[in-house]
């Protein structure tokens, strides 16, 4: 089976490994020359755990390769999976451009039947739109060629994504036919040894699981950092009301981390396309726009508590900023809360020295240019008034405070993840604020 993969960006690239890797003859096609090169030098677009020795061991075995060259790699493939980009347009909504350009060009040459397959995550209706758009170029041609379309969309999870996809907990595709459904489980059953299902669905009922999927999970963290708020005006503290609401297996323990925000290249951009493809609707989705709303305040929460802390004069003092990236384990900085934090810091006058263990150099094609980067976290907290807890890196658990304290200047801990406990913090002599808790004064 040759399988091609049309875009080679962070859900592209992840898929065709993991399906080289179970020993399918895979090539990722993608328009970037640089980053094709790149590729077949080893060197990676995106970071992601386990990825570059995958990469390495596959495209050595020759099993896996990348090419620029879309129109000679669609001959003779079998399935054709859909993983370009869909930037979300002026409006929020998804622009589909690049996947029907993939459509047009699969349909402009492609010589047998094949099974197109978008793992974009597109709109509910997009897959409709590309079997349109093969069949208006396959009538150009004037050639009447079968073919299929499919939606699998995917759950990965950045920083963890390569196991996500080999252990996936379920996996979802949309279809219309017989033999789409049979080269699919086909291609997947060795995902799903562990007994885990793959659900075959229609395709709008595929299409519609990805976004219901994020937006739940999107609601979930919004729904908490609300009551991590209003736990802090009633004077109750959210970590002990999350453990309390958590052991309820109905609720569950996942999902309800209060913090700075959800960043990320999936949840914002899903929850505004979801409520957009509402509104195309006619309906109003009210629960997700308050989601996303919630979400852009509380990404100025933790700036709130700073400016407060120092009655409002922020001129001239020195910041220490642990993390970028918009979560650990990824070097991922778009949406990431740390940008909105970063710029109302230096807005009102302040220096920022920021550490992160691995999106520093990611940041500096986001981040405003005048924040320092240092190399390493206690450089973060050098003659700073506070340090600014902002991703959750597992380097960041246990600091040792003495080292720390040697060389601060001020005394205060901003928790914008609520990875320390208030009392320890104070203990060690620094005022705590954390995210839906009363600040502690130090000891
Ligand atoms: C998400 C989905 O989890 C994944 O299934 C989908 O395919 C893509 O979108 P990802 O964007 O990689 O994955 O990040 P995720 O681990 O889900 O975290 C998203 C954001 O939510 C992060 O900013 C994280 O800090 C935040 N978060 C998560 C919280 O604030 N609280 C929580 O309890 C969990």
């Amino acid at each position: 089976m040759k399988i091609i993969i049309v875009g080679t960006g962070y859900v592209g690239l992840v898929t065709g490994t993991c399906l080289a890797e179970i020993g399918t003859e895979v090539i990722c096609v993608d328009v970037d020359q640089k980053k094709i090169d790149n590729l077949k030098k080893g060197i990676l677009p995106i970071y992601e755990p386990g990825l570059e020795q995958l990469v390495e061991n596959n495209y050595n075995k020759g099993r896996l390769s990348f090419s620029t060259d879309f129109e000679a790699s669609v001959k003779g493939a079998s399935v054709i999976f859909i993983a370009v980009g869909t930037p979300p347009g002026e409006d929020g909504s998804a622009d589909l451009k690049y996947v029907l350009q993939v459509a047009d060009t699969v349909g402009t040459y492609i010589e047998d039947y094949a099974i197109v397959v978008t793992k974009s995550t597109v709109p509910v209706g997009t897959a409709k739109k590309v079997k349109a758009a093969i069949a208006a170029a396959l009538d150009k041609r004037g050639v009447d060629l079968p073919f299929d379309v499919a939606s699998n969309p995917e759950f990965l999870k950045e920083g963890a994504a390569v196991d996500d996809f080999l252990k996936p907990d379920r996996i979802v595709v949309g279809v219309e036919s017989e033999r789409a459904k049979e080269t699919l489980t086909k291609l997947y059953q060795p995902f799903v040894l562990n007994g885990h299902p793959i659900y075959f669905m229609d395709i709008p009922s595929a299409e519609m699981t990805k976004y219901a999927a994020n937006a739940m999970l999107a609601t979930k963290i919004s729904f908490m950092n609300d009551i991590a708020n209003l736990c802090e005006l009633v004077g109750a503290d959210v970590n002990e009301v999350r453990k309390g609401i958590g052991s309820d297996p109905r609720i569950g323990t996942r999902f309800i981390y209060p913090g700075i925000g959800y960043g990320g290249s999936c949840f914002p951009k899903d929850v505004k396309a979801l409520f957009h493809t509402a509104d195309d609707y006619k309906y109003n989705m009210r629960i997700l726009k308050a989601v996303d709303e919630v979400n852009d305040d509380q990404k100025f929460v933790l700036f709130k508590k700073i400016e407060k802390h120092f009655n409002g004069d922020l001129k001239g003092k020195t910041f220490g900023m642990w993390g970028l990236s918009f979560k650990p384990n990824t070097d991922d900085m778009r949406e990431a809360p740390s940008l909105i934090l970063i710029d109302e810091l230096l807005k009102a006058g302040a220096t920022v020295l920021a550490y992160d263990p691995i999106a520093m150099e990611e940041a500096k094609h986001f981040a405003d240019k005048r924040v320092i980067f240092v190399k390493d976290a206690i450089d973060a907290v050098k003659g700073a008034e506070a340090l600014l807890l902002v991703t959750e890196w597992p380097e960041f658990r246990l600091p040792d405070w003495n080292k720390i304290k040697s060389v601060m200047h001020g005394r205060v801990i901003f928790d914008g993840r609520n990875i320390y406990q208030a009392k320890t913090i104070a203990a060690e002599g620094f005022t705590y604020y954390g995210i839906g808790s009363q600040p502690k004064t130090a000891e």
